[in-house]
């Protein structure tokens, strides 16, 4: 297994540019299997998890045709709606070919995604929507199936905010009889991004970003051209890199307006941000202080502070001055990095959901082992600032998620090399 050699100590400085998001992507690809027109995507990341899609849905017999960060789905050929265990196990979101396969399709089975390291991550919900929609569920077999010959609009309502959740059922009312209402629903802009492709697509979906949003089905889509939008987490994750460094770095082709959130926590711990918009660019340009301070966080469903940024707040506190509380709600066990960096030095204390974080004058390098893509980065963060080399080993979580990382984190100037297995 690849691993990531950094030699900590360097400040960050410099220009980068930020890739397609890949939260927003993926259910986008699904999109692609509602429709017997190709479906045309531009600002595709090249990642592991983009390419884990790709493979499940060619397995179910759309043509994908890949050109730079383009790529073209084809799902008239759409002959096996089966998503096996074999891919389903390596990415949760694969359950998002669900709701897509039962609409346009009439029947689905595929893999319950089963546990992951952060957590149970269960998918009662897309079930129960479903359900409500008229689909004939069952679970047999680590499967789940779904048949229906038309689902019909019905009003949704969630358990918890659930972005994959939402994002399933919207899918699946964009084809059903009749009006779909989603109550409690997620926020976040990837669910924005896949509602714009989906209008595009002649879908007839109101209200996403909001937490109702209302989809009058239709009784086919047709093929589009869309541009999916930049990766807000990998966004917040160089942030923090150049935040922790003391560096002055600018993003490009990023908005600060997918992160209000975590640029206002680095603002609290001292940063400097100023984001540039024109009809022709965006960007983001952040300078550190010397030392930055503590800043708690409490993680919540968009627009509060996202989960998927707490593990790299970890590491950023973890050599601020002072003391920080930070809280996770979304999942039960996403402090897998705590142990990690506290062996890189940090003073971590845990308490269920709770950990305190007490900043240290400095980090010292050593062998890490990543758990989870988040976490991965956390270690990264915080291996940036240790001194001495730190190893980061089981990096192919890394890359699920993040584009060509060391090249990104060299190209502002840091000292990092991937060691092949
Ligand atoms: C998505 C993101 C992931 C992010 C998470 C929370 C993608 C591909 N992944 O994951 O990066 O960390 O949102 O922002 O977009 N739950 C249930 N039953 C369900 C569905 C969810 O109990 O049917 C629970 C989950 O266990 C979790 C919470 O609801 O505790 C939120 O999960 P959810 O928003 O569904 O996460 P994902 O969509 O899987």
């Amino acid at each position: 297994m690849d691993k990531l050699v950094i030699t900590g100590g360097r400040r960050l400085a410099g220009e980068v540019a930020v890739s397609g998001a890949k939260n927003a992507a993926l259910p986008i690809l699904c999109a692609s299997l509602l429709t017997a027109e190709p479906l045309t995507l531009s600002n595709v990341p090249a990642l592991n998890d983009i390419r884990t899609m790709l493979k499940l849905l060619e397995q179910m017999g759309v043509k994908v045709a890949r050109d730079g960060d383009s790529v073209t789905l084809d799902a008239s050929g759409l002959g096996n709606p089966v998503a096996a265990y074999e891919l389903v196990k390596t990415m949760r979101a694969s359950v998002l070919v669900l709701g897509p396969l039962v609409a346009r399709h009439g029947e689905a089975s595929v893999s319950l995604p089963g546990g992951c390291a952060i957590g149970a991550r269960p998918v009662d919900q897309h079930i129960k929507g479903l359900t409500a929609m008229g689909a004939e569920v069952s679970v047999e077999h680590g499967y789940v199936n779904a048949r229906a010959t038309r689902l019909k609009g019905a009003r949704l309502f969630t358990d918890m905010v659930t972005v994959t959740g939402t994002e399933n059922l919207m899918m699946a009312a964009c084809l059903a009889d009749g009006e779909t209402v989603i109550e409690n629903a997620a926020r976040e802009p990837e669910v924005v991004d896949l509602a714009q492709c989906l209008n595009a697509m002649g879908a007839r979906i109101s209200g996403a970003g909001t937490d109702v949003i209302r989809i009058r089905g239709v009784e086919r889509l047709t093929g589009a051209t869309h541009r999916i939008m930049p990766d807000r987490i990998e966004t917040g994750t160089y942030l923090c890199a150049a935040a922790v460094t003391g560096g002055d770095v600018r993003l490009t082709g990023t908005s600060a307006g997918y992160l209000d959130a975590v640029v206002d926590k680095l603002m609290d711990a001292g940063c400097d941000i100023d984001s540039e918009k024109s009809p022709s660019h965006e960007a983001i340009h952040l300078k550190a202080p010397r030392r930055l301070k503590a800043v708690s966080i409490r993680t919540a469903p968009y627009p509060a502070f996202p989960t998927d940024m707490q593990a790299q707040f970890m590491a950023v506190n973890a050599v601020a001055e002072g003391t920080a509380v930070i809280r996770e709600t979304i999942f039960e066990n996403r402090f897998m990095h705590a142990v990690e960096l506290i062996r890189l030095g940090a003073d971590i204390k845990i308490d269920g959901n709770t950990a305190v974080v007490t900043g240290v004058d400095k980090l010292t390098g050593a062998t890490v082992m990543a758990t989870d893509l988040r976490a991965s980065a956390s270690l990264v963060i915080a291996g940036l600032v240790a001194e001495g080399e730190t190893t980061v080993e089981r990096i192919y979580h890394l890359d699920r998620g993040y584009e060509r990382l060391e090249d990104k984190l060299a190209a502002l100037g840091a000292v990092v090399r991937r060691q092949k297995a």
